[in-house]
């Protein structure tokens, strides 16, 4: 048998006992008390989103005074649509997929930042208070055309 000097035993123990408990603590937090991270809640199939609604047109639709649904999909390298106008101060509620791989979807000066997932609808609500000309960025790298991702929205 290898003789292991006492000290790094004891190192090593810790080292593993420590891996087990934090590997223990995240599987029951996950599973017990479901903490995953946010905007995973609605799946769809990748390979057929771009068919299903209300994927299959992607843009504004007005829900009602000063409100709106964002429909946007994120693929290499564009969303779509690539730009969407709205009068001043209205709620937009953005929903995003990916039919491909990972996209980050970010308004710079806002608090609009999210992951796009292939597989998962990504939602979050946003209110535009001041007039605007404002870009639409991808923020995670996702092949050559990256820098070629954007979209805008024009507030007006
Ligand atoms: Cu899409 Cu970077």
């Amino acid at each position: 048998m290898i003789n292991i000097p006492r000290y790094e035993r004891i190192w090593l123990t810790l080292g593993v006992i420590s891996i087990v408990v934090f590997l223990f603590l995240t599987g029951f937090m996950g599973v017990s008390m479901n903490l995953n991270p946010p905007n995973n809640l609605e799946t769809v199939d990748p390979n057929t989103v771009l068919a299903i609604p209300p994927f299959d047109t992607p843009g504004l639709r007005q829900l009602g005074p000063n409100e709106y649904e964002a429909v946007l999909i994120s693929r290499m390298f564009s969303f779509q649509p690539s730009e969407m106008r709205i009068p001043v101060g209205s709620k937009v509620h953005f929903k995003a997929t990916s039919p491909d791989v990972v996209h980050g979807l970010k308004i710079p000066s806002t608090n609009v930042n999210m992951m796009v997932v292939p597989g998962h609808v990504t939602e979050y609500t946003y209110t535009f208070k001041d007039p605007g000309n404002f870009l639409i960025l991808c923020n995670e790298y996702c092949g050559t055309g990256h820098h070629l991702m954007v979209s805008r929205i024009i507030v007006e």
